[in-house]
């Protein structure tokens, strides 16, 4: 896509971080916003801050993992702007830092149901009304650098970002091989400033929080704390949409990691163990 002026860009998890970094940058280019999440507050506030600055824009509360809850997004979208041209399926959240067998079927759901459900979802509820639209488009999937790498941290949410990665490639070779307009990217962040370390806000019966897993999660706000600016984020997704690239790195000098994994998987070698590598200065 090079025109993004007038396009109607859907964002999920709109209300925080990088989905509200991606928002601002695409208003500045005069896009058309629909804005999704699932916390009504917070979304409301965004709303009310877009349109005092004169953005066009609509917002729905949803939850992703809810399949009839996304495709009630498309409908309001298509009813709203009579077309969609962008979505990014960005909502995700991350579990506390557990050994991979310690976490219950209740954590594995919320994960995957948000993280690998939410951006199915999106998928199945969008792309072929926008295929159908047969206008240039573009999606993009937020995954993570944890996407390409694995480590002995937050297993379930490693795990659901490999799956998007996976799944993201899967659309990019799907809407090749069909000769669409449309367009695939998948975003794979290092450390950015946002408010995902408190993801169980909007979680219902999240589990209490020992202390151990207190101290955990302070040393992984640490590293948040030290990443870049979610407009920052945004700024790359709209050159990787005009750019039409497909992986979106926001650290790409952390890369040999990934080499060193694949190293390990072709020289049939143990896995390499991948840290987050420490935070850009
Ligand atoms: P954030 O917590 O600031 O924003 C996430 C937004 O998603 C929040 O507004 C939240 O209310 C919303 N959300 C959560 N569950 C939802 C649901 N079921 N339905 C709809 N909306 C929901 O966190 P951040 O960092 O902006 O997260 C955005 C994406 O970026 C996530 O997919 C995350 O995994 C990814 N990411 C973040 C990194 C970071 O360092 N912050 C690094 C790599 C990836």
């Amino acid at each position: 896509m090079k025109h993004l002026e007038g396009a109607v860009a859907v964002i999920t998890g709109a209300a925080s971080g990088i989905g509200r970094g991606t928002a601002q940058a695409f208003a500045e280019r005069g896009m058309r916003l629909v804005l999704a999440d699932i916390e009504p507050a917070a979304l409301h506030k965004v709303v009310a801050e877009f349109e005092a600055k004169g953005v066009s824009v609509v917002s729905s509360c949803v939850d992703v993992s809810d399949a009839n809850a996304v495709d009630s997004l498309a409908d309001f979208a298509y009813a709203s702007f009579g077309q969609v041209n962008v979505v990014c399926n960005n909502a995700g959240v991350i579990e506390n830092n557990l050994a991979i067998w310690e976490y219950s079927t209740d954590d594995w759901n919320w994960v995957l149901g948000i993280n690998l459900m939410g951006v199915a979802h999106g998928i199945r509820s969008f792309v072929p009304r926008m295929i159908d639209g047969g206008e240039p488009g573009h999606v993009v999937n937020t995954a993570s650098f944890g996407g390409l790498i694995c480590g002995s941290a937050t297993p379930i949410y490693i795990a659901s970002k490999h799956a998007v990665v996976a799944m993201s490639e899967s659309l990019y070779h799907d809407l090749k091989a069909r000769g669409s307009k449309l367009n695939a990217s998948v975003l794979c962040p290092g450390w950015v400033r946002t408010s995902i370390v408190e993801s169980d806000r909007n979680r219902n019966n999240a589990p209490p929080l020992s202390e151990k897993l207190s101290r955990t999660r302070q040393r992984f706000q640490q590293g948040v704390n030290t990443g870049i600016d979610p407009h920052e984020v945004g700024a790359m997704v709209v050159d990787g949409i005009i750019e039409e690239r497909f992986y979106l790195h926001t650290h790409p000098e952390w890369l040999d990691q990934v080499s060193a994994r694949f190293d390990a998987i072709k020289d049939g070698k143990s896995p390499a163990l991948c840290r987050i590598p420490n935070p850009k200065k």
